[in-house]
């Protein structure tokens, strides 16, 4: 290896050290030992990286010959992978009965002005009622703006009179328009429209990753319109996964570590598959100890699907999993989708700009310029071998 090769391999392990630090430190786990002095750890293989990076900069080489970097990075990971958060120690997060949960009605909505001027009004009052409910919401009281009762039982998300606007000069600029829906739990849901329809907005509003400006986005019966941010992100955290375009996977991780990594960030042990079963699940058994940048793309993408799973979610997010993908791979990715839905009934929701995906799943919501154009229910998806491909 050149010194150079070695610089470089030696700030992409600081880089990934640093994410990880910060994965890390977002954990749900808290007041946990091991947690911290994993912590610890990183933080003491962050400041070793740093003071190489430096010595090597300086052009003091001389030193660094012997040291097979590589080697010594890997080392370090192989020490901390072993002191993963152990599962006893781990504080659960109360279980909410349905049944004990309380229902409550804010009020009348006040009459908001037009415009930016009724924007800001709206987020005003937006801000004092997160204030007076977030906590309680994330307790497992169902709050609701909008006059709206949802049913738990059946449905694992409901939105009512859902906008989205952004403010732009002086002007308001409409996402989502007023949206309405019911989706069951258990379902293969396909949110599919145009380029620029809302589609993103809509699925990081229902995700929790981003927050409606007004109306009610019942997940698993909490109100994420009123929940404050670091509510909502205990609200992800336990609740669910993510699969993005980009497959974000850690670099100096291998692929089961990373997995872990979503499997540390998780609350939601019980019933929880292994990381075993979960490559098998996913076609990788054999690749578990490779690195991200020894797999293909598509390869990648399904350890980002582990990773999700990792967590136990209610949820699996997606948007746009195929985007970068070859037909092969992003046949794989859907038939895996599909699979995991199917084996162990998780609610799955893909973001497409393609109709021929559209046709796996047994609901599609038809998007069209910030509005639910029409809701479509599939008694026999298609299966993703057979789509059409183009
Ligand atoms: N932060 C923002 N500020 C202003 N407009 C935005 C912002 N984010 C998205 N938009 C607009 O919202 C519309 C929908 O975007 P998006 O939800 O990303 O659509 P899609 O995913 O269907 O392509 C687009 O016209 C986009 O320009
Ligand atoms: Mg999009």
């Amino acid at each position: 290896m050149t010194n150079f090769t070695k610089l470089e391999k030696l700030k992409e392990a600081l880089a990934s050290t640093e994410k990880n630090l910060e994965w890390q430190k977002q954990s749900l786990i808290e007041d946990n030992p091991d947690r911290d002095k994993l912590i610890q750890k990183l933080e003491k293989v962050a400041e070793d990286l740093k003071e190489k990076i430096n010595r090597f900069e300086s052009n003091n080489i001389e030193e660094q010959k012997e040291e097979i970097i590589a080697d010594k990075v890997s080392d370090e990971k192989a020490k901390i992978s072993k002191k993963t958060v152990s599962k006893k120690t781990a504080k659960l997060e109360p279980v909410i009965n349905d049944s004990d949960r309380n229902f409550l009605n804010v009020g009348e909505k006040p009459d908001f002005e037009d415009g930016v001027k009724g924007l800001k009004q709206k987020l005003k009052r937006q801000k004092q009622l997160t204030a007076k409910y977030s906590k309680n919401i994330l307790d497992g009281d169902v709050i609701t703006t909008e006059n709206y009762q949802p049913n738990l039982d059946k449905h694992i998300i409901e939105l009512k009179n859902v906008r989205k606007s952004y403010i732009t000069g002086d002007l308001e600029t409409p996402v989502l328009k007023g949206i309405d829906i019911i989706l069951d739990k258990g379902d293969f849901i396909v949110i599919l429209g145009p380029s620029g329809s809302g589609k993103t907005t809509f699925l990081n509003i229902i995700s929790g990753l981003d927050k409606a400006s007004e109306g009610d986005v019942f997940i698993l019966g909490s109100n994420l319109t009123l929940l404050k941010d670091s509510h909502l992100t205990k609200f992800r955290r336990r609740n669910v996964g993510f699969i993005f375009q980009q497959y974000n996977l850690l670099t100096n991780l291998t692929a089961k570590e990373n997995a872990e990594v979503g499997e540390n960030l998780s609350s939601n042990k019980e019933n929880a598959m292994s990381i075993e079963d979960i490559f098998t699940t996913i076609g990788m058994a054999e690749q578990m100890n490779k690195y991200p940048h020894q797999m293909s793309g598509g390869q990648q993408q399904r350890v980002s699907i582990a990773r999700a799973l990792a967590k136990n979610p209610n949820i699996l997010f997606a948007d746009e999993p195929t985007g970068a993908l070859d037909e092969e791979m992003g046949r794989k990715v859907l038939e895996i989708l599909v699979k995991v839905n199917r084996e162990y009934k998780t609610t799955i929701v893909v973001v497409t700009h393609n109709p021929n995906i559209a046709k796996i799943a047994n609901t599609v919501i038809n998007i069209k310029n910030g509005l639910i154009d029409s809701l479509e229910h599939n008694d026999t998806p298609a299966d993703p071998r057979t789509i059409d491909w183009s």
